[in-house]
């Protein structure tokens, strides 16, 4: 026995007269006098039944106990919708199914939230029912668009020589500077794997192996704080590949987020993509993912520390942006002082500019010449609005980043941008060296002098793929040879740590390591911007809440006192 004939949207005004069979949720029902309507869903979408109690009474009756979301199988005939009925909005908006026959395969209890009409609902409610969240047509839409992302994937990578291999999930920790997530072994007590950060040491493993180009579609686990765009469990489309250089990734890159966008989204992608310095993204934009759909660009107004305002004597950095035509009232400039302060500023500049002037309660302090340049540098014009932020570099930085994101106007588009030349190293808080992007990174040959004097200077040959302001990938050529990893990890003062948890590692590049690089890109990020989502929650069937936890579950959940014991554990 067939279970159904076709699904709903197969049919159109072609098979008017066909008998068929079809299977679906009652997505609304509508009572008009003698006839009822259903809108029947399937994963193709929605088609109208009709029940006519002069065709067939018995379904008819049946048809009146129907609620939304019942599973039923329906037999009948399809039909041109009357003139005057037709629905545009719908694919089968032509034609209707004018039963013989209606078969419930399931009731159904009344949704917590509506499903056939899009509505705002609680988070923690869509992740507690996502079976019924994720019927809904919006959610149905993003998942099937991965869907195809991931078979474009294959395809493209496949035809390009790469092989898909997979890498163990339970592992020895990988360095991608986030918490692990452990797992405690039972056959060795007291011992912990440790869930991925990423493929890392494997892919580079797998060259040293000789496979030459891999990928994976690979499922990451960092244990750390959640924002809007990071999941605790997320997938990257993670790629390794011999004998290359930068230019091959960007190439790979380049061509396959082409061949996804006009394929899968039917919208023609620019390239090669723009590339940026990291230090020149970090002058112009104060970020290192910027977003170039606008211009506000950041100027450099250093020239003023030499002036009579003491508040700029000193500082590292004096930089500001010009945001032209808003004209800021006092206590929206109030608000933006706080604003600034968030971002560690001790305070926010601001020149008005009226007529060919620049007005401000702290012109008095700056000669003619100096206003002068002040406008020159941002082109200012009548009704200009120059914000100006003094103080420590990073703190410049991320204030006028931040102000450029408030002010700036998007256009819409898909703003692709390489971020290339970081730094090997960067200080964290406490004003110690730690890898910029991971410890396996290659820096450039020229800057190896630096290693015994500015490590801070020393650039790698690593890429960040940047799309609307939002990273969505990282790469980077590896160190291949195991004393320049050894002089690497000697700069991290990890000497002896890191060489005992990364033997394995310097053992494997001592046995003709090829010279190898590669990338990953965050596919729930990249799948997020691709349908304008507002989280990576709505590209990811089975998220988890900010807090970490799945409300369908009920994971992380408590264990039971064997099973510790069994583990060797104690709470
Ligand atoms: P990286 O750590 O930059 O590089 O990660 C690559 C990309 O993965 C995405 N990403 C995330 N997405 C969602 N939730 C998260 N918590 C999260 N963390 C990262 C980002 C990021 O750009 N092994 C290296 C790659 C390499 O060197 O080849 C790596 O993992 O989009």
């Amino acid at each position: 026995m067939i279970y159904r004939t076709h699904k709903n949207t197969e049919l159109s005004l072609e098979d008017v007269g066909l008998d068929v069979t079809l299977c679906g949720w009652v997505n609304k029902r509508r009572d008009h006098g003698g006839l009822i309507f259903i809108d029947l869903r399937d994963i193709s979408g929605i088609i109208q039944l009709v029940f006519n109690p002069e065709i067939d009474g018995a379904s008819h009756i049946k048809a009146h106990s129907l609620r939304n979301e019942w599973v039923i199988k329906v037999s009948g005939r399809v039909s041109r919708r009357p003139k005057g009925s037709e629905n545009p909005h719908l694919k089968t908006g032509e034609i209707e199914v004018i039963v013989l026959g209606l078969e419930i395969l399931n009731e159904a209890k009344t949704p917590p939230f509506e499903i056939a009409e899009y509505s705002e609902v609680k988070e923690e409610l869509r992740l507690k029912y996502r079976y019924l969240d994720l019927r809904r047509d919006f959610m149905q839409k993003n998942i099937i668009l991965k869907s195809e992302v991931y078979q474009r994937i294959r395809d493209f990578l496949s035809k390009n020589g790469f092989f898909e291999i997979e890498t163990p999930h339970l592992i020895k920790s990988t360095p991608e500077g986030a918490r692990d997530f452990l797992v405690p072994s039972r056959l060795s007590l007291g011992s912990f794997y440790a869930l991925p950060q990423s493929p890392q040491l494997f892919k580079q493993i797998l060259m040293v192996a000789g496979f030459e180009k891999y990928f994976q579609i690979a499922r990451c686990f960092r244990d750390e704080d959640l924002r809007a765009d990071r999941q605790p469990e997320f997938t990257q489309l993670d790629l390794e590949a011999s004998f290359i250089s930068e230019e091959d990734i960007y190439n790979v890159i380049e061509g396959l987020i082409k061949d996804i966008f006009e394929n899968v989204l039917k919208k023609p992608i620019k390239t090669p993509f723009p590339r940026l310095k990291y230090r020149d993204a970090m002058l112009e934009y104060g970020s290192d993912k910027p977003d170039t759909r606008f211009e506000l660009k950041i100027k450099d107004l250093s020239f003023l520390s030499s002036s009579d305002f003491k508040i700029f004597k000193e500082k590292e950095a004096i930089r500001g942006i010009n945001v032209a035509g808003y004209n800021l009232s006092r206590k929206e400039i109030d608000e933006l002082i706080e604003f600034a302060k968030g971002f560690g500023a001790s305070g926010l500049c601001w020149f008005k500019v009226e007529g060919d002037s620049l007005s401000s309660p702290i012109a008095k302090f700056f000669k003619e010449d100096e206003l002068k340049r002040v406008g020159e540098v941002f082109q200012a014009k009548d009704s200009s609005f120059i914000l100006i932020v003094a103080d420590k570099e990073r703190v410049v930085c991320d204030t006028l980043a931040a102000l450029r994101l408030k002010f700036g106007k998007p256009e819409p588009g898909f703003n692709f941008l390489w971020i290339i030349e970081p730094p090997l190293f960067e200080k964290d808080k406490d004003g110690n060296l730690k890898p910029s992007h991971h410890p396996f990174t290659l820096p450039f040959e020229a800057d190896f002098p630096l290693f015994s004097s500015n490590c801070e200077k020393i650039r790698a040959r690593a890429y960040d793929l940047v799309l609307n302001g939002c990273e969505i990938g990282g790469g980077s050529l590896r160190i291949h040879k195991p004393d320049i990893q050894r002089m690497a990890f000697k700069s991290l003062g990890i000497k002896e740590e890191a060489e005992k948890e990364f033997s394995f590692l310097l053992e494997a590049l001592s046995y003709g390591a090829p010279p190898h690089g590669g990338i990953a890109l965050g596919l729930d990020r990249l799948l997020m911007l691709m349908v304008n989502a507002g989280s990576i929650r709505d590209v990811i069937a089975f998220p988890k809440t900010q807090a970490g936890v799945c409300p369908l579950t009920d994971a992380p959940f408590k264990v039971s006192k064997e099973q510790l014991k069994e583990l060797g554990i104690r709470i």
